[in-house]
């Protein structure tokens, strides 16, 4: 980490080794080509660790690299340079371990909520065993573990048979998420996943996640950039920024800000009271120039 001059101004509040790392990314470099032999480069020399049980919300301006980080996780961008690992793993290929909640558009249009529920667990049982005695028990079990993640979500086992068109754009992500978790996953990576939410329903989902992370201790990687849903969800907030050669140009993104947010343990009904967090939101957000203010406005939701 570099000089920051958030950090410079904010309580202290250090990092410190909770229990085992989940993701460790040691001098990661990350360049795509660009043409004409030319690269872009998006991470260089990053260093970050993310520890079990954490949830880790990732702030940034659009465009430094935070989808990218969810990305090389996942396992879907290759890092150019250093080494990747979940627990203690290389990361090669795609990485089960992990959940995954976009902003939209992770559900099968022309699939039922069911089927999308299943379709993760039902792709692990070969394609002849399905139709065996031990396949069919085994969609029994996909069923009613579908069904138990559906209402952890807040849903009815009647939308088990809707469409996703049916559902509102927060019904949708709800279903996304319990799509995420019908895997196991062991780290659950949520990029701008409210973002298109209306505030009242987005306000709905931080308080189902964050409930989601009281209760299983799940380790949450969150990305956006909306300054009050990052302090008010994370248990250690991460902001990016990019930093820019004498021209201008960006020569990848640092990490600006590293700190754990204080009362992470408390609902979070407690925890948009607490002037401390609240305290937090301000400071960032005058260091930040509004690059990533709750000032945007989100898209409406649509049904
Ligand atoms: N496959 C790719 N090839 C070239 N450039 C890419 C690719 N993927 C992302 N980028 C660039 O990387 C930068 C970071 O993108 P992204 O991670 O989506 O940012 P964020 O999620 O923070 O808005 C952007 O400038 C984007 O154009
Ligand atoms: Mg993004």
């Amino acid at each position: 980490m570099s000089a920051q001059p958030i950090a410079a101004a904010l309580p202290e509040f250090p990092v410190k080794a909770a229990s085992k790392p989940a993701v460790e990314m040691a001098a990661l470099a990350l360049r795509f080509p660009v043409g004409r032999g030319q690269t872009r480069t998006i991470f260089e020399n990053l260093n970050l660790t993310i520890y079990h049980g954490e949830f880790v919300c990732i702030l940034g301006e659009t465009g430094c690299g935070k989808s990218t980080l969810l990305r090389m996780v996942l396992g879907e961008d290759r890092p150019t340079e250093g080494a990747l690992s979940i627990f203690g793993q290389p990361v090669n290929g795609i990485n089960r371990a992990c959940g995954y909640v976009p902003q939209k558009y992770s559900l099968f249009p022309d699939r039922t909520v069911m089927q999308n529920l299943a379709f993760g667990p039902e792709c692990t049982l070969g394609p002849f065993k399905r139709w065996t005695h031990r396949g069919r028990s085994f969609r029994g079990e996909v069923r009613t573990e579908a069904l138990a993640r559906l209402k952890q979500m807040g849903l009815q086992a009647t939308d088990a048979a809707k469409y996703p068109h049916q559902l509102s754009g927060g019904m949708q992500q709800r279903v996304a998420i319990a799509q995420a978790l019908m895997m196991k996953p062991a780290i659950l990576l949520m990029d701008e996943a409210f973002s298109a939410l209306d505030p009242n329903t987005r306000a709905g989902m931080q308080s189902l996640v964050h409930e989601l992370w009281r209760e299983t201790r799940t380790t949450i990687i969150f990305v956006t950039h909306n300054t009050h849903e990052a302090a008010y969800l994370a248990s250690r907030l991460i902001v990016l920024a990019q930093r820019r050669n004498e021209t201008g140009a960006p020569v990848g993104a640092e990490v600006m800000l590293d700190q754990i947010v204080p009362f992470a343990e408390e609902t979070l009904a407690a925890r948009r009271r607490r002037p401390e967090v609240a305290d937090l939101v301000q400071r960032i957000e005058r260091h930040s120039h509004g690059a990533f203010s709750a000032a945007e406005e989100p898209e409406a939701e649509s049904r």
